[in-house]
This record gives C-alpha cells, structure tokens and sequence, in this order.
C-alpha cells in the first residue's frame, strides 16, 4: 500500500523525449522522486509512472491506474436524460454550494458534484494518497484534451462537456482529511462528504478494484472525523457505504431510503436544524 508517506520515489519512462519538461513540473509541484527507469538507481519494485502524450498510466504490482471519468461520464448522460443520481439526491446539493468531498477517489463524485454546484459553487476534493492524488490532479487538469475518440451522439458529447467545463471548479489537496477539517472554521462549507474505501472489497480482488485499492489509504473513518465534519458542515455531511455496513450506525448516520438493487447505501447528519431543506 502506497500511501501517506511525502517523499514518494517511483521510476518513469516517457514515450517521447519532448515530455521531459512534465518530470520538473511533476517533482516541484508534488513533491514526488521520479528516477528515469533506465537509470543505475532505478528499483524494479518502485511503482513506474509511464508519460504518453495522452495521459500519465501508473504501473503498480502488475496492475494499471490511470485517470478516467468514464463512471462520471455515464452518470452525466444518465442525469441529462432525467434519471436521477443517488449521490446527488443524498447530499442535496444546489446551484452556489461549497462542496467538500473528503474522500476524493477517482473523481467521478467530485465532477458530478462541480456540475450540481455549478459556476457560482465550489468542490474541494481531499485525498490522502500521494500518487492517487498526483494522478487524478494531472486527469482533471488535463481532461478537456482527453476527449476520447469513440464519444459519438449529441447527449454523449454534451455531458463530456459539461464535465470538462466542471472539471475547472474542482480545487485537489493532497492531505488526511482530519488534519484538513480541524483547520477549517465552524459552518464554512455547504455539504461534506465521505466515501471511503469498503472494509469488505480489501480482501476483494476484482481488476476494477484492485489499482485503486493498491494506491489509496484503507483505513475505517474515524468518529472524530465525523465530528469535526458536523462542525464544519453547514448543512449536511454524508456517507456512502456498502449495504448493511455497520459504520451508519458506529458513525451516527441516518440511513436514507431507496436503492433497492444497488450494493451501496447513503447516510446523512444534518447539521442545519431545519434538515437538508
Ligand atoms: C472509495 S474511494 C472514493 C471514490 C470517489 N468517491 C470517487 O467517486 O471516485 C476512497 C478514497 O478516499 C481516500 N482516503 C481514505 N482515507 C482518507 C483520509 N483520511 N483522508 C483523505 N483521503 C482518504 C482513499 O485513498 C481513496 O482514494
């Protein structure tokens, strides 16, 4: 597990010698040791960062993860044609909001949240893996050029769009969520949100899961978190969990109905006495 520690060493390999300038701009900007795979240094257990021209692709214990809004993508076609979005249901957001999504992942919650929140709101995305959050940063900032070839049909084109367009209000930190909130003042964002990784998929194996799982902090949410979250939240915080789980209940959180053919569950605090309305 790759995780919290600053100074991360990772080999990488470029496809074309004109790339060379991102390594600079990776290592200030990161904080991250890139050693060139073809050096003396170089360990064949560091995870190996591959530069295209396209995208970054990380090489880690045999797996690959790299930056892709396709979850995002259908969700955005999905809420264009009128169905509805569970995550957006739960955190109740609106048009102007300050977003906090503590557990950033790859994203996909974040961009449809910088879509709800529209131009006048704002999403704050944390994430506590150093190379999960280089990668994702590097996805969302680049994601206007990622437009991938095969997205035909008006309604595909124009939620890609929206997202890209989205893609702009979403400010990445790299940092333990706890350590973020306890800086911030009482009421200062609209709705926080958590979704942190299932304690029943870390022995999961799946290949969707399995990149991710490698890179990102496994660790259960802390009932201190949650707190400092109340404080901060002006309205409401929010957390997705696997159906059944037992942390809605450890954590405080009131179980909000639907979903009925869906693995996941959403539980709420709200932190405004008159509720999410
Ligand atoms: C299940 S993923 C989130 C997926 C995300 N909602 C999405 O839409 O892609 C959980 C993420 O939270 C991160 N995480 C876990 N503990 C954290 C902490 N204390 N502070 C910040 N991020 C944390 C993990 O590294 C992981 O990337």
């Amino acid at each position: 597990m790759i995780n919290r520690n600053k100074q991360i060493t990772i080999n990488y390999r470029l496809t074309d010698n004109s790339l060379n300038h991102k390594i600079d701009y990776f290592q200030d900007k990161y904080g991250l040791n890139l050693v060139p795979a073809n050096s003396v240094s170089a360990q064949a257990n560091w995870p190996l960062l591959r530069v295209t021209k396209q995208n970054l692709i990380l090489e880690h214990q045999r797996d690959n993860l790299f930056f892709h809004p396709s979850m995002a993508l259908l969700r955005m076609i999905n809420l264009k044609r009128g169905i509805k979005d569970r995550f957006l249901q739960a955190t109740g957001l609106r048009s102007g909001d300050i977003f906090l999504d503590a557990t950033m992942g790859l994203a996909s919650d974040a961009l449809i949240a910088a879509w709800s929140v529209g131009q006048e709101g704002k999403v704050i995305a944390l994430e506590a893996s150093v190379l999960l959050h280089f990668l994702v940063s590097e996805g969302l900032a680049s994601f206007k050029e990622l437009k991938p070839a095969k997205i035909k049909g008006t309604d595909k084109l124009a939620a890609w769009e929206e997202l890209a367009e989205a893609a702009d209000r979403i400010e990445t930190v790299c940092t333990d969520h706890y350590a973020f909130l306890r800086k911030l003042p009482a009421c200062s964002v609209d709705v926080i949100y958590f979704d942190p990784m299932f304690r029943d998929t870390l022995a999961d194996t799946s290949p969707s899961i399995k990149p991710l799982q490698n890179l990102s902090v496994p660790e259960p949410l802390k009932v201190e978190t949650v707190k400092e979250a109340c404080r901060v939240a002006r309205r409401r915080v929010v957390l997705k969990e696997r159906n059944g789980s037992g942390e809605f209940k450890r954590l405080g959180f009131r179980l909000l109905d639907g979903g009925k053919y869906s693995s996941v569950s959403f539980g709420v605090i709200d932190t405004w006495p008159g509720g999410n309305s």
